[in-house]
């Protein structure tokens, strides 16, 4: 049976290339979606890949892979600092999850240095640009 990873993006990483260049480097959302694919598909496992500015609709699809999938990549943007509601849908769903960020949110403003998601989270990668994201399949593909 065919694994499935959500790869959930959270607020403004739409803009992801046009986006403080220096601080998240030129790749667009879509670069990072291709190279996930890529490797999805080296690893066996199927990917959906979604972004989303809302917190709630965050929620719903951590909800949603819940009972579809079989491991969650979040970068969860700013709600990594805020939401409460993004730390109790990935409790509830009860599945491995890795956290990501392209930028080193432990080198950047201190508002920045606290997760909620971390906590409940089954690892974190961070600062390394879009290879976050493949490092965090790879580090999946062995769990799921
Ligand atoms: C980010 C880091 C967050 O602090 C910020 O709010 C983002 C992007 C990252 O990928 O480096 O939107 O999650």
């Amino acid at each position: 049976m065919s694994r499935t990873v959500y790869i959930l993006n959270g607020p403004n990483l739409n803009m992801l290339g046009k986006r403080e260049p220096a601080i998240y480097g030129g790749h667009s959302l879509a670069d990072i979606e291709a190279d996930c694919r890529e490797s999805g598909a080296r690893l066996g496992l199927t990917i959906e890949f979604r972004q989303s500015n809302h917190e709630g609709e965050l929620v719903d699809w951590i909800q949603e892979a819940g009972n579809k999938a079989n491991a969650i990549i979040i970068n969860p943007g700013a709600y990594s600092h805020t939401s409460i509601a993004i730390h109790d849908a990935i409790r509830a769903a009860g599945l491995p999850v890795a956290e990501v960020h392209l930028s080193n949110i432990h080198a950047r403003e201190s508002f920045r240095h606290t997760s909620y998601v971390s906590p409940v989270a089954a690892g974190v990668i961070c600062g390394f640009g879009p290879v976050v994201y493949t490092l965090a399949l790879q580090a999946l593909a062995e769990r799921v």
